[in-house]
């Protein structure tokens, strides 16, 4: 848990904004892009992962012209810190059953692979239509589990970062941007 009781600590864990507000907005609009054309006029289904990826889904949903439909799971990763323990737990569910949609999984980050992992693998065994998966940042040099995404938006070199979304100790979800966490204890 992070000891913040004021704005000052709050800023000073804000080290540098490494992808700025506008950056992303560009970033999703190609990206949405991509999405409408590759399916062509079908209907969607855009599969949130909670907690991190509530805000890229709302962006991004609203980057596509293809009918869509919205559903949301919450998968918890758990860190020591800011490093991943390596215990995924889905403890929360989609509702819909998902046998009769393309399904896009929208997801914040992907850095040792492992949740996306789990989580493509269950829902494939639910026999979607098809199954893709888009991730906002894609943190290579980290992965532990073999996984690619269908579409990352940026591929970051091995910062923890907090901002759109993304928490540590779950605060900084309401940054406009994506910033690098100071890890400093001053
Ligand atoms: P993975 O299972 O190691 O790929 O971890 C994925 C999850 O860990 C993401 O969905 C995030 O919630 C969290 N995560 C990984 N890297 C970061 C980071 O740099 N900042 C904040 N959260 C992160
Ligand atoms: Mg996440």
């Amino acid at each position: 848990m992070l000891d913040i009781n004021s704005i000052e600590e709050f800023e000073k864990k804000i080290k540098r904004v490494i992808i700025t507000e506008e950056e992303i907005k560009e970033a999703i609009k190609k990206a949405g892009k991509q999405i409408s054309d590759s399916y062509d006029g079908r209907p969607i289904l855009l599969v949130s992962i909670l907690n991190g990826a509530f805000v890229f889904m709302a962006d991004l949903c609203r980057a596509i012209t293809v009918p869509c439909e919205i559903g949301f799971m919450c998968a918890k990763s758990y860190y020591n810190g800011t490093v991943s323990s390596g215990v995924v737990k889905i403890t929360m569910d989609l509702e819909q059953d998902i046998s009769n949609y393309h399904v896009v999984i929208v997801e914040d980050i992907i850095d040792t692979g492992r949740t996306l992992n789990d989580v493509v693998k269950m829902l494939k065994s639910r026999n979607p239509l098809s199954l893709k998966v888009v991730t906002l940042l894609d943190k290579p040099d980290r992965r532990l589990v073999d996984f690619t995404a269908d579409i990352a938006l940026f591929t970051i070199p091995d910062y923890f970062v907090i901002g759109y979304g993304l928490d540590c100790g779950e605060y900084f979800r309401n940054l406009p941007y994506i910033a690098e966490f100071n890890e400093e204890d001053n």
